[in-house]
């Protein structure tokens, strides 16, 4: 028989436990030093450019939706404005993103540079200040994405980015890229002859991020360093013990700053080099497991030879709608991610719908070890519960 005294305790732990989401410490308990950490028992959830799917990529909202829906870690690509600003924005033209086109004053900034070999024209972020690129708005890359929230958002640099980071309610990481310093280094000029990637880790370390993988430091404010470019990865790895992640583009792009090509940075002894300065590795999903006809083909023995050197994998890009669904998943994101999560064993998955992702995950693995010993204690209750009920 239970006592009438506990009940009430009972009941809220009925309540936490039958709920399906996970268990948050008590409100009481919560506070800005006590954040809900970072978990670190399954793959990381990181939000490709925040929640792009629903919402313009790298704004605020599309993080902040990212942070409401469970992300581990908001993903985001650092490129310099004209005045040596760090900017989130993915592409080196505002064009296919942003209303750049309905501002007339700026018409005459069309331009044409060469961008890792390919002459590219449109309007260069390099070609703005601060100042204007904040005049613009952001719209969904997308057209068969929701369009209601074009025209609302304006463009964030890196500051703001990590704000949103640093006031969320738990532990969410952050995942910068250094996004082409080649040509961001040629555009852009700092004082001091500092170079882009100086002014990166100024930013990281002006906000309290250091510390290696794992480290006391780097749990309370967990960040990786991304970069397609291996010199920026060296040249920064002795400003900071931040882990990075080396990504790795199709197999016909070489990389933008040493000419490698696929197959001479994923061989062996390449993983053995890299390996001093980076924790891991980005590469696309596609070229892990090739894809035919929209099957896939033999999964390569990448994933394996990256793990045999201690080095994380974090493919890219997840996502939900059907054309991006290779025929073997059903048309069924979940079955993709099962997949990739429990049959290649990825560490880390890029996705455009953290939303999904996180659902998978609390469905399908939803404790850590030791939170599993008070799920069962809380099933006990239940059924000590439900016997109450009975005699009721
Ligand atoms: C880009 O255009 C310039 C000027 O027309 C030309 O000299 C250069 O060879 C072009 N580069 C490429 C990669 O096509
Ligand atoms: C880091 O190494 C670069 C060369 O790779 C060198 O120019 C720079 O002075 C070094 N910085 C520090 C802080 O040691
Ligand atoms: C890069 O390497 C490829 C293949 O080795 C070569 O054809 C090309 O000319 C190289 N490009 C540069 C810019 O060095
Ligand atoms: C994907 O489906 C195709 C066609 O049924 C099949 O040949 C291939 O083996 C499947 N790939 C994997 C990795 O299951």
């Amino acid at each position: 028989m239970v006592s009438p005294s506990v009940v009430p305790y009972i009941f809220l732990l009925l309540f936490v436990g039958c709920s399906a989401r996970p268990l948050y410490p008590l409100p009481g308990r919560r506070n800005d030093r006590n954040k809900q950490p970072l978990q670190t028992f399954r793959a990381y959830n990181i939000a490709h450019r925040g929640s792009n799917g629903e919402i313009p990529e790298e704004t605020a909202a599309a993080y902040m939706r990212a942070i409401e829906e469970g992300t581990d870690f908001i993903e985001t690509d650092i490129l310099a404005s004209k005045d040596g600003a760090l900017i989130c924005f993915h592409d080196v033209t505002l064009d296919d993103t942003t209303d750049i086109t309905n501002h007339k004053e700026f018409a005459n900034r069309k331009r044409t540079y060469e961008v890792q070999g390919v002459n590219t024209t449109g309007f260069f972020l390099v070609d703005f200040t601060l100042e204007e690129l904040k005049l613009l708005r952001v719209k969904q890359r997308y057209p068969f994405r929701d369009q209601q929230y074009n025209g609302e958002f304006s463009i964030i640099t890196f500051d703001e980015f990590i704000s949103i980071a640093l006031d969320a309610h738990r532990v969410v990481g952050i995942y910068p890229e250094i996004k082409n310093p080649v040509f961001i280094n040629q555009q852009v000029k700092w004082p001091g002859d500092k170079r882009f990637e100086d002014k990166f880790v100024e930013t990281l370390k002006k906000y309290g991020y250091r510390g290696s993988y794992m480290s006391k430091q780097w749990l309370k404010q967990p960040a990786f360093i991304q970069s397609f470019a291996p010199t920026s990865l060296i040249y920064i790895s002795n400003q900071t013990d931040l882990p990075k992640i080396f990504l790795i583009d199709d197999v016909n792009m070489p990389t933008q700053d040493t000419n490698q090509s696929y197959w001479e940075i994923t061989s062996d002894s390449y993983l053995d080099f890299i390996k001093e300065y980076v924790v891991g590795i980005g590469p696309w999903k596609d070229n892990i497991i090739p894809v035919s006809s929209n099957y896939l083909q033999t999964p390569s023995d990448l994933v394996a030879r990256a793990h045999a050197h201690n080095l994380q994998v974090h493919p890219y890009t997840f996502r939900n709608e059907n054309k991006f669904l290779h025929f073997n998943f059903s048309e069924d994101p979940y079955n993709e991610y099962d997949y990739w999560i429990n049959k290649i064993g990825v560490d880390g998955l890029f996705t455009d719908f953290t939303g999904s992702l996180h659902h998978y995950q609390e469905w399908t693995n939803p404790f850590a070890s030791g939170e599993k010993e008070a799920t069962r204690l809380l099933h006990k209750i239940e059924l000590m519960l439900s016997k109450f009920k009975y005699f009721n």
